[in-house]
């Protein structure tokens, strides 16, 4: 019996030892590994159009810390063209890259060129929105879109009064929707739609215009020019002596775009002071706006903790390790649940831009002026 138990002992023992030492030379070799798996590696990184600042700023925090990590980048905008966008990612897959990360212009519209991706074995991280309709997709990094919704509408109801209920309404609101072939459009409007819609229904906010469905509120490429002309056609055919008390808008150059048709109605005066107008983004001219009494509110998302997690999940793909992913749940793509890392967006207001935006270095100062 002990000579049994010493004889286990002894295997127990060796057998610790050969997997300790397997698990050293394991390291070893995956150290090894990492340097050969990772090394000159070429990320491909299409973005959607540097008619917005944040895509450039996307754009460049991405470069800057993939090469940190010591990767090649090639960084590509499509200027809001599909075809470009695909030809784009295709000149990509014949250079060779090793990993795609992808904000696409529409999301529907990438099945092939992924389709060809997959054939390279080229990982694709969609970035910010959620690519659709393929399998090819392998992780997902973006904020809590229906949150921004949600931070948009609740926003809207604070300083109208009515969350509080020291104001009873009614008052007269008109929604805007973003790109209809963007997937965020839907979370960012559903997020304010439930928030707004139990006032609507006790008729505390009124939508003189009636155009209440996502259908009829989008906003193609998210265009300011197209969400003025829709602003002018409001102003016109629904107000005439009401007022506009508040506008939903999902995005900043589309809030822009409000203001300036607001403002060609006369509003911005004291007898016709400009409504509340939110916004997403935090972009420099919206926030002088909001600094001007102008746009009320933006949606502040760091597009440098955004690239992070990009970078964080083509890092991990290239050494042939699982991305950290913080939801398994949400992301649906009609075909899988994509992965995701989601981070918080945080709502923003002339009372917090500066220690928001200045002070986290965000936004200089200086920009502001
Ligand atoms: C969305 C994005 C928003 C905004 C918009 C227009 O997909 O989530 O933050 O940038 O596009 O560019």
């Amino acid at each position: 019996m002990r000579t049994r138990r010493a004889a286990l002992t002894v295997t127990a023992v060796s057998l610790i030892l050969s997997l300790a030492a397997c698990g050293q030379s394991g390291d070893g070799g995956s150290k090894e590994e990492k340097k050969k798996s990772s090394e000159g590696a070429t990320i491909g990184i299409a973005m959607p159009t540097k008619s917005s600042e944040r895509w450039i700023a996307d754009g460049n925090n991405m470069v800057a810390q993939f090469q940190k990590l010591g990767y090649k980048t090639n960084l590509q905008y499509g200027e809001d063209d599909v075809a470009q966008q695909v030809s784009q990612i295709e000149n990509m897959i014949t250079k060779g890259v090793d990993v795609l990360v992808i904000a696409a212009i529409d999301g529907r519209a990438l099945s092939d060129v992924l389709q060809q991706a997959a054939d390279k074995n080229i990982k694709v991280i969609s970035y910010d929105r959620l690519i659709l309709g393929t399998k090819n997709v392998d992780y997902y990094a973006s904020f809590d879109n229906e949150k921004v919704g949600v931070l948009q509408a609740n926003y809207l109801l604070d300083k109208l009064g009515l969350k509080d209920g020291s104001k009873k309404g009614p008052f007269n609101l008109e929604v805007f929707g973003g790109s209809p072939d963007d997937n965020n459009t839907g979370y960012f409007f559903n997020g304010a739609w439930k928030t707004l819609k139990p006032y609507i229904q006790k008729k505390q906010l009124v939508v003189r215009s009636g155009q209440t469905y996502l259908s009829q509120v989008t906003t193609l490429r998210w265009d300011g020019g197209t969400a003025q002309k829709r602003m002018d056609d409001l102003l016109t055919k629904a107000y005439g002596s009401q007022k506009v008390d508040a506008v939903l808008s999902p995005y900043d150059g589309i809030s822009i775009g409000i203001l300036s048709a607001l403002k060609s109605d006369g509003y911005g005066t004291s007898a016709k002071p400009y409504p509340l107008v939110t916004g997403q983004d935090a972009e420099v001219a919206s926030v002088k706006s909001i600094i001007a009494g102008q746009q009320t509110q933006t949606v502040y998302k760091d597009t440098r903790a955004l690239a992070k997690q990009a970078v964080q999940m083509a890092d991990a793909v290239l050494n042939g390790k699982k991305p950290e992913v913080n939801d398994e749940k949400t992301y649906d793509n009609e075909v899988k649940v994509v992965p995701a890392f989601l981070l918080d967006p945080v709502s923003v207001d002339k009372s917090n831009y500066q220690s928001v935006l200045v002070d986290s270095g965000y936004i200089k100062a200086s920009d502001l002026k």
